[in-house]
Parts: structure tokens; C-alpha cells; sequence
């Protein structure tokens, strides 16, 4: 690959050797005698000069797909950003790119318009390093789990329940072929309960589907979870200091390896101070830890002290809007927050009561819950305790509306579930981490349009 050929010490061993590479030409300058055409095959978001004969470059333009062979020579001139360069011997056009019509630029184009050329936007550099970062992570990711004994598991797509109860689900046309509705998951927590009550660790990276209308920054309709469900845990202790420990392995790896290097070059000049000053943070600081409870005061006093204004008052009982996570991320903290214990109210079926739940004076009931929320992102993780006592949950899912399949209902129940809890039923709790929103905080990327290949979302899935 062309990154085995610039990244030292190879580049070195193999000087004046006979190379041949293959790729995607970037640009071409044609000079009197001798032409010098950039390219690039994806391995690194650095081209490879290759320097032609004038003939040789003729139907060389950006985007022609070519192999190049000849020799890796010491760069004469010193031109160019790197010490060699391939002097071309024979160049084979393998697939032209009429200059016409290619709609790549050499020039800035926006990320808008680039999204209307998803399947050809992998090709400028920034976005080639996101495909090597979000591999990265994923890597990552694999061998931490690996090393601390949870296995990776596979939960299905399509799914009989709105595991979330918003409502939020794509339903599977024919509706006919499992003789009930189906819809695509919006997270496989509840099937992955199911296997941690069989191995008490495991995890999934898998996608999940949200008719959500919010076409937000932060919202696609189609995305992956990493999940993660433990049992035998009593609180949120172990996952939090999971995910603490987990998250900066992912940023250790990130800061001391070569696409660490390159999302830094992509970000430009000013992003990249911030964003190393963003990893840096991450590592050196522990992350910081609130009841929902305490936000919520701390909004208020924020808000009475006249240090924020927001569009929609902090109060107990209500969500934490966008703003809310923000400033509590941002200013308060400026890092990561676990916010947790949230109202029970506010809350899917299957959380646990929080350990504690006294409720001061106008308060309700409280969940053994939490969310992480970091700066520019806001919710990255969301994760609880699970109910694991079985009148008790069957309660809180009757007070739902969810079907127990004690009605002659039983297709597209959650019977199953509950059923978990009267067989050997054991304390349990677990996460799920929205991936693209992770790439987007790593990344420093703005919009999470950008943290994945094809983006879906309202109104929009067109390639
Ligand atoms: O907070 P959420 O909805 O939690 C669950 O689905 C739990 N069942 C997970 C679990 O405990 N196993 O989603 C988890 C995370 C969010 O914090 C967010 O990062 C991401 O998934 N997420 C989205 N990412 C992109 N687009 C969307 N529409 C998202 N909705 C959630
Ligand atoms: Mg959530």
C-alpha cells in the first residue's frame, strides 16, 4: 500500500527499489518536461507522488484510477511533502475519470454538498480518515472486551417490540410474512439480556433504526450501538468505571497511532489544537459524576445567577434538553458527566428503582439509570440497572401497555423477557454507546452526517 511505502522506516528499506502501486490519481501538474501526478489509495490520507513523462500523464486526470510502476527514488527538488517519490516506468490507466464530469474538486467543497456524493466522498482525505478511525475504534473496542472476558454477541434486526417504548420504530413491510408486525430494533438490550443471563458479560455492535422526525446533528435513522449488558452487578459502579476505562483505551489508542495523527492533519490547524486538547482532557482528568437530582439545582442556579439563559427552564421532572446537557458538559464540567438517577417517569419500562429512592419534597421516584454526556455531543451513552424482580417488572410493563401474553396475545409479547425474571433471574445492568456520535466527539466532527459512510435520516436516504 502506499502507506507502507511513506511511513518510514519502509520507506527507507525499499528506496531504489521497483514498486508498483494502484489508486485513485488527486491531482496532476503538468510542468514542460516531466509531469507529477498525486495518488492516493486510501491506506493513508497522504498521496504518493509519482513523477511522469509528459506522455505518460497524458489521460491522467483527478479521479482516473491507475497502476504506476517504477522505482522509489530519493525526491529531487525536495517538491512535495514527503523524501521520495516513484519515478513511473510504466503507468497503466485502469478506469479514466472524465474532468467534465467528475464532481470531486480539488477545492474546499461543503460538507452539504458533499453529502448530495456519498458514494464518492470516501475519496477526500477527511473522510477517508473517518473510515480508518471508526475501524480503529471498532478494533479497539474488540480487543478491550476480549480482555476483560465479554463475548461478542449477535442480536437480531428485525424484533417483535419498541425495546425504548418512543414509539420511534420503522415497521417491516410485509407485515404479512410473521403473521404479526415486526419492526427494525432501536437497540438489542432486551436480547441481550437474554444471552447475559446465560454468560454474564457480553456486547454487540449493531445497527439500530429510529424513526425519529429530529433531523438534528446528532440523530440518524440508521445507526450502530455498541451495547453492553453485565450480571451480577448490584450498581452502577462497575459499568461506570467500564465505560471510563473503556473510552480512554479507545482515545490512547487513538492519540499514539498514526490515524490519530491524520485526523489531527484533516481537522486543520485550529481544530486539531482543540481536539488534542479534547483527548489530552480526556485522559488526565477522572470524569465527573451527578445525580439528575443535583443537575437539575445546578441549572437552576446557573439560570438564577444569570451565567446561562436557556429557552426552556431546568426542572425536576422534566428531560434535560440539548441545552441543559450542554452547558453541563461543557461549562460545568468541560468533560465528561455521568448524570444519573433520573425520574422514573421519564424513563423506559425495565429500569431499576434507584438504591436509595427518598424523595425529597416535590420529587418523585428515581431510576438507577444514567446518561454520559460530553461536551459538543451531548448524550453519548445511556445506560441502567435492569429490573430483575418479576411481580415488579410485571407491573411496570402493564403500566406501560406492553403485552405480557397473559391475554391470549402471546404473539409479539414480551412474555419472554419477563419470563427471564421466574428462571433463575439475577441482578443486571448494562449500556449502549451511540458509535457515530463517538466518532464524532473523537473526531471533532460537527455533524454526525459525517461520522458514518451513508447517512439516513428524515427525508433523506438516497445512496
Ligand atoms: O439512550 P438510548 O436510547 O438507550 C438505549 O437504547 C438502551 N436500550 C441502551 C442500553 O442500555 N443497552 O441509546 C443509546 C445511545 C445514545 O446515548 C446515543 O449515543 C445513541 O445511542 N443514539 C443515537 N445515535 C444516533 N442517532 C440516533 N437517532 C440515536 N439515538 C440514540
Ligand atoms: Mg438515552
Amino acid at each position: 500500500t502506499i502507506s507502507s511505502l511513506l511511513h518510514s522506516p519502509l520507506s527507507d528499506e525499499r528506496a531504489n527499489e521497483t514498486v508498483t502501486v494502484a489508486g485513485w490519481v488527486r491531482s496532476v501538474r503538468r510542468m514542460k518536461n516531466v509531469s507529477f501526478a498525486h495518488v492516493s489509495d486510501g491506506s493513508t490520507i497522504h498521496p504518493l507522488q509519482a513523477v511522469l513523462t509528459k506522455e505518460q500523464s497524458e489521460n491522467l486526470s483527478m479521479g482516473t484510477s491507475v497502476k504506476i510502476t517504477g522505482e522509489w527514488k530519493e525526491s529531487v527538488g525536495g517538491k512535495g511533502q514527503q523524501s521520495k517519490e516513484l519515478l513511473a516506468e510504466k503507468v497503466e490507466v485502469l478506469g479514466k475519470a472524465d474532468p467534465l464530469t467528475y464532481p470531486l474538486q480539488k477545492k474546499y467543497q461543503t460538507p452539504e454538498f458533499l453529502r448530495t456524493l456519498l458514494h464518492l466522498r470516501q475519496r477526500i482525505p477527511a473522510n477517508t480518515n473517518l473510515l480508518h478511525l471508526r475501524s480503529n475504534i471498532i478494533s479497539t473496542l474488540t480487543a478491550f472486551f476480549v480482555e476483560h472476558s465479554f463475548i461478542q454477541c449477535h442480536t437480531p434486526i428485525i424484533t417483535s417490540s419498541d425495546c425504548e417504548g418512543a414509539g420511534e420504530v420503522f415497521a417491516i413491510v410485509p407485515e404479512k410474512f410473521f403473521n404479526t408486525p415486526k419492526y427494525l430494533t432501536v437497540s438489542g438490550q432486551l436480547h441481550l439480556e437474554a444471552l447475559a443471563a446465560a454468560v454474564p458479560r457480553v456486547w454487540t455492535l449493531s445497527p439500530s433504526f429510529r424513526a425519529e422526525k429530529s433531523g438534528t446533528t446528532r440523530h440518524l435513522s440508521e445507526f450502530y450501538m455498541l451495547e453492553v449488558e453485565a450480571a451480577f452487578i448490584d450498581t452502577l459502579d462497575p459499568l461506570v468505571a467500564l465505560i471510563e476505562d473503556m473510552v480512554k483505551t479507545i482515545v490512547r489508542s487513538i492519540s499514539t497511532s498514526r490515524v490519530g495523527k491524520e485526523t489531527l492533519s484533516t481537522a486543520g490547524e485550529d481544530k486539531a489544537v482543540q481536539l488534542e486538547e479534547r483527548w489530552k482532557g480526556l485522559l488526565e482528568r477522572p470524569w465527573s459524576r451527578i445525580t439528575y437530582t443535583e443537575a437539575i439545582s445546578r441549572l437552576g442556579l446557573a439560570a438564577e445567577q444569570k451565567e446561562v439563559q436557556f429557552d426552556i427552564p431546568a426542572v425536576w421532572g422534566a428531560a434535560l434538553q440539548a441545552e441543559h446537557e450542554r452547558f453541563l458538559a461543557q461549562t460545568v464540567f468541560n468533560g465528561p458527566v455521568f448524570v444519573t438517577d433520573y425520574p422514573k417517569s421519564l424513563k423506559p419500562f425495565y429500569m431499576l428503582p434507584s438504591v436509595s429512592t427518598v424523595p425529597t419534597p416535590g420529587e418523585g421516584e428515581t431510576v438507577a439509570c444514567f446518561d454520559l454526556l460530553v461536551p459538543a455531543v451531548g448524550e453519548l451513552i445511556g445506560g441502567s440497572l435492569r429490573e430483575y424482580r418479576y411481580d415488579e417488572l410485571l407491573t411496570e410493563m402493564r403500566r406501560h401497555g406492553i403485552a405480557v401474553g397473559d391475554g391470549g396475545e402471546d404473539e409479539g409479547s414480551l412474555r419472554w423477557y419477563l419470563e427471564l425474571r421466574k428462571w433463575g433471574s439475577t441482578r443486571h445492568g448494562g449500556f449502549g454507546l451511540g458509535l457515530d456520535r463517538l466518532v464524532c466527539y473523537l473526531a471533532g466532527v460537527e455533524n454526525i452526517r459525517e461520522a458514518t459512510a451513508f447517512p439516513r435520516w428524515v427525508g433523506r436516504c438516497d445512496c
